[in-house]
């Protein structure tokens, strides 16, 4: 174990509240290790990113056991694209590639455009918005809803479902979830388990429709498969593009320039998206574990333990990134890792990246100034040890 030169504890409000002044220490020398709740291995270098994330063959999504695993498990230890390794994890991309087409998330920007133009709207009067609750909560969950096909009458209680699941997830291990999280779960596989009973019987235009149909020809989904599909679908396309929006619109408040800039200059909106992205990512860190006892940048990681590779940290090392710390919209090259790398990148990138935009780009037409109501108030965030998204974000607008 080196010295403990460095802080890191995701539990830790302060530290989730601003993590960034702690990543210049990991970034400087070999991978560290501590012990959180079980011995960690902390990947935060650019390279050494990429070389574990690439490198699926000696580092498993597999998560090790623990406790209240099995009680909070979403998915009902079905495989999930998101939690196999190959060759399950092949199959399951390759049958949800076949439903979730560029040109399904091409043909929703219209949609999206409409959907973002009538909640803006609802702050049309106002001098002071709360950016969360306005937009940054609601846009992903009404997408992702109606590209799955659910009830538009029902994107409240989704998301509500959707926020006490994640939220359970921050909780301290030694504590285990929640039981709005545990309550939720079983409501959300119990709602989705009845869309898609009804969606095989009465096909529709959605993705649920487009899932079963697939599966069904293919034989490669057990019924299992499928709802852990959707649940992680609902999951996965929810809180991380609430949270691009709501750190994006934070990072054009605290800097003014930048955000004259994107105004002056709208055809900077695509890397200023990149950007945001890379400045604060909505998915600080994910996770692997060796198969096998094996060196990354010159630590050596034992099989079956945990290696944090921590994308909010790798996103700002000065060996990949001119002044990582500095905001740029119009940056290029931003080879940013938000999105993952390798043969888990993330799905849904293409529709991520058009709300982002959409959201952004309304946000600066429709209102003069975003200023943070209050500069020195201090913001919250909420409690999840990978997600780093906002609770509210009070602003001026006029
Ligand atoms: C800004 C928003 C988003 C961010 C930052 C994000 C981030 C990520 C990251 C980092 C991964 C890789 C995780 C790993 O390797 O362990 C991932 C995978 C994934 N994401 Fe996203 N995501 C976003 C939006 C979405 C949306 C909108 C959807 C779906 C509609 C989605 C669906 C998925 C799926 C299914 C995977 C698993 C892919 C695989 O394992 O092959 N994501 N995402």
């Amino acid at each position: 174990m080196s010295e403990q030169d460095f802080y890191f504890n995701p539990f830790d409000p302060e530290f989730r509240a601003n993590p960034y002044p702690h990543f210049p220490a990991l970034l400087k020398g070999p991978p560290r290790q501590l012990n959180l709740f079980m011995p960690t291995t902390l990947i935060a270098r650019y390279a050494d990113v990429v070389s574990v994330l690439r490198d699926h063959e000696r580092f498993t999504v597999r998560r090790p056991e623990i406790p209240f695993r099995e009680r909070i498990d979403p998915f009902a230890g079905a495989p999930t694209i998101l939690t196999a390794d190959p060759p399950v994890h092949s199959r399951l991309r390759r049958l949800v590639s076949k439903a979730f087409t560029p040109r399904r998330v091409r043909e929703l920007e219209p949609r999206i455009r409409e959907i973002t133009d009538d909640l803006v709207k609802q702050a049309d009067q106002g001098r002071e918005i709360e950016a969360m609750s306005m937009l940054a909560n609601t846009l992903p969950v009404i997408v992702i809803a109606e590209l799955l096909g659910v009830s538009a009458a029902d994107h409240n209680q989704f998301k509500q479902w959707s926020n006490d699941l994640v939220s359970s997830f921050g909780q301290d291990m030694a504590t285990g979830p929640s039981p709005a999280g545990l309550a939720a779960k079983d409501a959300l596989r119990r709602y989705l388990g009845e869309v898609i009973v009804q969606r095989r019987a009465n096909p529709a235009d959605d993705l649920i429709s487009a899932l079963v149909a697939a599966s069904d020809d293919a034989e490669v989904l057990s019924e299992n498969e499928l709802l852990a599909f959707v649940v992680l679908l609902l999951l996965a396309g929810n809180e991380t593009t609430t949270n691009l929006i709501g750190n994006g619109l934070l990072a054009l408040c605290r800097h003014p320039d930048e955000q004259q800039r994107l105004r002056e200059s709208r055809e900077f909106i695509p890397t200023a998206i990149e950007e945001m992205l890379r400045y604060d990512p909505p998915v600080q860190m994910t996770v692997r574990m060796p198969t096998s006892t094996t060196t990354v940048g010159g630590t050596e990681i034992p099989a079956g333990t945990l290696a944090f590779v921590l994308l909010a940290a790798a996103n700002r090392d000065p060996a990949q990134f001119p002044r990582p710390e500095r905001l740029d919209v119009a940056r290029t090259p931003n080879d940013h890792v938000s999105f993952g790398e390798g043969i888990h990148f993330c799905l849904g990138a293409p529709l991520a990246r058009l709300e982002g935009a959409i959201a952004i780009e309304s946000m600066l037409e429709r209102f003069p100034r975003l200023q943070l109501a209050n500069p020195e108030a201090k913001l919250e965030y909420r409690g999840s040890m990978a997600l780093r998204g906002l609770s509210k974000l009070p602003l001026l607008v006029r």
